[in-house]
């Protein structure tokens, strides 16, 4: 177990594997009065590595910008990697919860792993916030007073991306993401929106996660000649997606539309290949607002590199927390929350508002990249709003 300091904040990383009688395990630690405690639970390895270190990241520097605190409390953080495993997903967050005893946990990016510790989080009441996994449950059916997210739900960008399939004149789409919740929800997402206004998704293509092995589909694609290929894919997989898309010869003959992960932290590694590539998401490097060249630059000046949505998701996590225990003056949790709930943030990609069932009300952008930059060309759909369907709590003020 390694044990060290960042300003203001005492973070200790886990020993993931070592500690894993954690049911039977006594409290390593009781958080103290004066201190919150969070525990990040986050993909730092496997093809998410690099997205659970730009959400750290990105949290880390939020809190730093607060001084290392959270109103007048210190802040303790332990850290774990998921290695985006669902398998091992309910026994990690059960460590956080009731081994470490967590006042908050941030995670995570899987929506598989996110499904488990929803389910955690709605038996023990701990306050989880999401800053990415999209799944869609967490803010519908499985959605709970204790249940925050700071990014979106799979449905959003897809929605948004079938609109501006729609009114850009394709027809006819075929579709390609991973098959698990995200990438089906997200092409659930494009479909409903394509087909209501008159396109048609005349296959889905769906490959294991993590595989990055995409040639026979790549085949078939190219001798089905759709309008355009919707696809979900991100992280390590993005990278390779879109590679293997412009050297199968389809990327200037059919165009390659998605949900903005495609293109998204990734765009260095895809060079070329990702010219032209068309995404709907709520955030671009080039928004040309006070608040996203502040966050770009603090970002840089702290870490050398430049932020992605990631880090966005990351930073207004911590946003999230410092404003409602400022608004509640503690941290007890049912105050904290009430604060929550209410709380509106000027984030780096515009505005947002937490709907009834805690998911961002928020603009998805329409993204061009154009000479290794995603370029907003429009706005895909204004302050969308995931529908929030089953959730009990949407009709409570
Ligand atoms: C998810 O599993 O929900 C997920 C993962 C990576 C992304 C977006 C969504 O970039």
């Amino acid at each position: 177990m390694s044990v060290f300091k960042h300003p203001g904040a005492f973070v200790r990383k886990l020993a993931v594997g070592a500690s894993m009688a954690a049911a039977t395990m006594l409290p390593l630690s009781q958080a103290a009065a004066d201190t919150i405690k969070i525990g990040y639970m986050l993909p730092y390895s496997g093809t998410f590595a690099q997205l659970g270190e730009m959400i750290t990241d990105g949290f880390n520097l939020a809190l730093k910008e607060n001084g290392g605190k959270i109103g007048d409390y210190d802040v303790e953080i332990v850290t774990l990697d998921d290695e985006s495993n669902a398998g091992r997903a309910t026994r990690n967050m059960q460590q956080l919860v009731s081994g470490e005893n967590v006042d908050v946990v941030v995670g995570t990016v899987h929506s598989g792993v996110a499904m488990a510790m929803v389910r955690v989080a709605r038996q023990q009441g701990t306050i989880l916030i999401i800053p990415n996994a999209g799944l869609d449950a967490a803010t519908r059916q499985l959605c709970g007073p204790n249940i925050f997210r700071t990014s979106f739900s799979n449905w959003q960008p897809g929605y948004a991306m079938g609109h501006a399939a729609y009114e850009r004149g394709y027809r006819n789409v075929v579709t390609m993401a991973w098959r698990y919740g995200a990438g089906q929800e997200s092409v659930a997402g494009f479909k409903e929106a394509f087909e209501e206004l008159g396109g048609t998704v005349t296959r889905e293509f769906y490959v294991p996660f993590p595989e990055v092995e995409f040639q026979a589909q790549l085949t078939e694609i190219a001798s089905m000649q759709p309008d355009a290929v919707y696809v979900f894919f991100a992280g390590g997989g993005a990278v390779q997606f879109v590679r293997d898309y412009a050297a199968a010869g389809l990327k200037d003959r059919v165009p390659l539309i998605g949900a903005g992960f495609i293109t998204e932290g990734t765009l260095q590694a895809q060079g070329e290949a990702a010219e032209g590539v068309l995404s709907a998401l709520h955030y671009s490097e080039a928004l040309d607002t006070e608040e996203n060249q502040a966050f770009r630059q603090a970002f840089h000046d702290e870490y050398g590199k430049y932020p992605d949505i990631y880090a966005v998701q990351g930073y207004d996590a911590a946003k999230l927390l410092i404003e409602g225990v400022n608004q509640a003056g503690t941290k007890s949790r049912d105050d904290l929350i009430h604060a929550m709930r209410n709380v509106e943030l000027s984030s780096p990609r515009g505005p947002i508002t937490m709907s009834r069932s805690h998911n961002p009300i928020q603009n998805m952008y329409l993204r061009e990249v154009q000479n290794g930059e995603n370029v907003v060309i429009g706005t895909a759909y204004e302050m969308l709003e995931d529908p929030g369907t089953g959730c009990a709590m949407r009709d409570v003020n």
